[in-house]
């Protein structure tokens, strides 16, 4: 019987090409997973159109149908907890998660942010590097924990600032490499070839 495979919700919010990037790796057989499930919190965000045109089921869980931010979290990990979700990865996902969503998946939620953490945490970060005047920046994908922008850091990628940049021109060069390592960090989760020691996330060391 062949094994389960690893499942993936993908959470968005935009243009969703970190989740094409996820998407076309699994296409490629570069990554042996499957995307259970897109869930987006805004209505026309064109990543559920990607999501429906690769058949993967792409939903829009509307903020506005709940009181309050916990019933609207506790009905996501209703959700994903029927699908058996694997690992949630944040793709562009414009809202803060609550202590109860990450208690609920404690280890099993990463984010790519479009800048070299620690620096630049938050929005609009591309902005701020270009007016802080540093020489590169990049992009991270982390481990979420409550500290936004703040969770243990699996993989980055540095990307040199041009003295003719601005935040389009930064922005798109950041975007290609978040694209690479992103569907590479969740292939180094699927595989299970991570090991941790405090902050520190590193590829196992493997015997030959
Ligand atoms: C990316 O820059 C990502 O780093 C940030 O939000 C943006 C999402 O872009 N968290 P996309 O929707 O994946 O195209």
């Amino acid at each position: 019987m062949p094994s389960e495979k690893f499942k993936l919700a993908v959470l968005v919010s935009g243009c969703g090409s970190n989740l094409q990037a996820i998407i076309d790796s699994i296409e490629e057989n570069n990554l042996a997973a499957e995307i259970s499930l897109i869930l987006s919190n805004v209505p026309d965000a064109y990543a559920l159109q990607r999501g429906k045109k690769h058949g993967l089921e792409s939903v829009f869980l509307d903020p506005k149908d709940f009181p309050n931010r916990d019933d609207y979290e506790k009905r996501m990990i209703e959700i994903l907890q029927t699908k058996s979700i694997d690992l949630v990865c944040l793709a562009g996902f414009m809202r803060i998660l609550g202590k109860k969503f990450i208690e609920g998946f404690s280890g099993k939620i990463i984010n790519i942010h479009p800048s070299l953490l620690p620096a630049f945490p938050g929005l609009n970060v591309q902005k701020k590097a270009l007016e802080h005047g540093v020489k590169f920046s990049g992009c991270t994908v982390h481990f979420v924990n409550e500290e936004v922008d703040g969770g243990a850091i699996i993989l980055q990628a540095a990307v040199p600032i041009l003295d003719a940049d601005d935040v389009q021109s930064l922005s798109d060069r950041i975007l290609e490499q978040e694209h690479i390592i992103y569907p590479e960090a969740i292939r180094l989760i699927v595989e299970d070839n991570l090991e941790f020691s405090g902050r520190r996330v590193a590829r196992k060391t493997r015997g030959n």
